[in-house]
């Protein structure tokens, strides 16, 4: 009788217990920057923080400039709908690739009439955000650093016509 009161008082403790802890690990504490680095985070708590921070920073973001088109907003926009079973390795394969030359780049921006606004929502809007939640530096033209985060990190280059 007393044993038995006592693992009911011990299981309502523990289910008690249990739900406060598992409830702040769910919304809380992911690990990321800056705490822990981008480049030094696990596999594990880079997919976490992707979840957690990356995607409901970009969305609202992707969304105010096409709504329709990003409507749906999820780790397949970026990482590719084959995302998940290429461990989500960056560039993407469904990310429309760019022109790998900067001349090829600027007949690109004059043949294509939506491309001067996409890029530069890309480099004002996206490079940026980007780059304040992994709190990595983004890449700049004038002063170009090995690493920073730039088009390539999502585009695939076209391969070179020489
Ligand atoms: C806005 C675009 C974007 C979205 C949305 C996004 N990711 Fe990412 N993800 C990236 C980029 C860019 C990188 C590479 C960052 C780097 O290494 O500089 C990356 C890297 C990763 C990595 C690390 C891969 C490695 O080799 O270490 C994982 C894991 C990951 N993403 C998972 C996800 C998951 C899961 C989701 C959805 C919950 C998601 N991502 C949503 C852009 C995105
Ligand atoms: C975080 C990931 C990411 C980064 C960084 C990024 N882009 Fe994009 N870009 C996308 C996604 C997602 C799309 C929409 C899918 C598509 O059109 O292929 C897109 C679309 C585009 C398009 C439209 C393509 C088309 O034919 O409709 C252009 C142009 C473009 N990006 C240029 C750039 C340039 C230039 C940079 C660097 C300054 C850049 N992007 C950086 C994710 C990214």
């Amino acid at each position: 009788m007393r044993s038995q009161l006592s693992s009911v008082l011990l299981i309502s403790t523990l289910v008690l217990l249990s739900i406060p802890v598992g409830g702040r690990l769910a919304r809380g504490k992911t690990v990321g920057p800056p705490e822990v680095a981008w480049k030094d985070m696990t596999f594990k708590q880079r997919k976490a923080y992707m979840k957690a921070a990356v995607t409901p920073t970009m969305k609202p973001i992707f969304q105010a400039f096409d709504a329709k088109k990003f409507s749906t907003f999820n780790c397949a926009t970026c990482h590719g709908n084959d995302g998940a079973d290429r461990k989500y390795k960056m560039p993407s394969n469904d990310i429309h690739a760019l022109p790998s030359t900067p001349a090829a780049f600027q007949a690109k921006l004059k043949s294509e009439a939506t491309w001067p606004k996409w890029a530069e929502f890309m480099s004002q809007k996206v490079e940026p955000a980007m780059g304040k939640v992994l709190d990595v530096p983004v890449f700049d033209p004038k002063k170009p650093v090995e690493g920073a985060f730039g088009c390539i990190k999502c585009h695939k280059l076209e391969a070179s016509t020489p």
